[in-house]
């Protein structure tokens, strides 16, 4: 027997999220009745999991329906123009419709594409996406960013999107790395430290357990990150306000990211974010001491990294510099009154912004 929980994203275009072990057999019954076709986007790692997809969908759906699978390449190569219009061609070849519908099965970057395939095709038809990831489940499958990367930036091009339904099966958890489970599990962390204490306390209470997947308190934590997740998006769906605590440990983290030309893990970068803007918040005089020792603590116990080159401090700040363009030309950082309480910090000095990667710098 599978047992889900039911977590609803509101708003003008609300949409149920479903969290469990096995709930992978309710797709069908998540998808728009209107849809006789289907295309499921897909990664190449997933395509013996797609084609057992494929045939349970066509069995429950019945006669007259079709489902077709996308292969497309993982991760950020899977985030390309031609690999939109890949997708766009095999719907018009399979003369999709309006009323047909798209399911995203993967991580991240796979349901960012199959919700950007979906949201341009006859300007937008059902997505249903299925992440594959802590990262997918948590963050980029939730609240409806779509998009796809230029060679100019990531995500430049995109669409805000609802989902028409998410499906997170923690049984397709099972199978990941340690080290790509616990990276993703990093915003989970970071849904504590602004929305939801109980989490923290979980991973204190035990670590190890807090990251297995077969735990209780995994699927507790993973839980209240999606509740969290969806509770932000429901007020704010187009990032114009509250969307933007998400980004807490993300400034430095992209800038991390970006000096790793992208080699490194989401979750590994924004560890290190998190570390350097609690201490940002501390030096600032907004954070206690103990607050700040508490990122250190939980994310080490994890084995997330706290520290970064000290020498890369230039090149970290002209990066967020240029990152901020795109946010009104001042650089803004999210940071912490207390646990759970996040707000915004504008234009700090440099002074006070390199004090703080003092504090992250390996060189100590
Ligand atoms: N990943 C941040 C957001 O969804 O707004």
């Amino acid at each position: 027997m599978t047992e889900s929980t039911t977590i609803c994203v509101t708003g003008a275009d609300p949409y149920d999220i479903r969290v469990g072990r096995g709930v992978l057999h309710e797709l069908p019954s998540l998808l728009p009745e209107s849809a006789r076709k289907v295309l499921v986007v897909h990664p190449p790692t997933l395509r013996t999991a797609a084609e057992s997809l494929r045939a349970s969908l066509l069995d429950s759906l019945g006669d007259g329906r079709q489902v077709l699978l996308a292969e497309v390449p993982d991760a950020e190569a899977g985030k390309r123009v031609e690999v939109a219009a890949f997708c766009w061609q095999v719907m018009g070849q399979a003369d999709f419709t309006r009323t047909d519908a798209v399911v995203g099965f993967g991580g991240g970057a796979v349901t960012d594409l199959a919700g950007f395939v979906a949201a341009t095709w006859l300007r937008g038809v059902a997505t249903v996406l299925v992440p594959t990831t802590v990262l997918g489940m948590v963050d980029a499958a939730v609240g409806g960013k779509t998009g796809i990367n230029t060679a100019e930036g990531k995500n430049l091009v995109g669409a805000f999107w609802a989902p028409h339904a998410v499906l997170c099966d923690l049984d397709l958890l099972d199978t990941l790395g340690r080290n790509e489970l616990v990276a993703g599990y990093a915003e989970v962390v970071k849904a504590g430290f602004i929305w939801a204490p109980e989490i923290l306390e979980l991973i204190e209470a035990g670590p190890e357990h807090a990251v297995d997947p077969r735990s209780d308190a995994f699927r507790r934590t993973m839980e209240l990150a999606i509740g969290m997740k969806a509770r932000v998006v429901s007020e704010d769906f187009r990032e114009a306000g509250l969307r933007e605590i998400l980004n807490y440990g993300h400034t430095l983290g992209h800038a991390i990211e970006h000096a790793e030309r992208y080699q490194w893990r989401h979750g590994a970068a924004i560890s290190i974010g998190m570390v350097f803007a609690a201490e940002l918040s501390r030096l600032a005089g907004r954070l206690p001491d103990d607050a700040a020792q508490r990122h250190r603590d939980i994310l080490g116990s994890l084995g997330l990294p706290l520290s970064y080159r000290a020498g890369a401090w230039p090149q970290l700040l002209a990066t967020m510099q240029r990152d901020k363009k795109s946010r009104g030309g001042m650089l803004r950082f999210i940071v912490l009154d207390d646990i759970a309480k996040p707000t915004v910090l504008q234009a700090p000095d440099e002074s006070l912004l390199f004090a703080a990667y003092q504090e992250v710098a390996e060189s100590r």
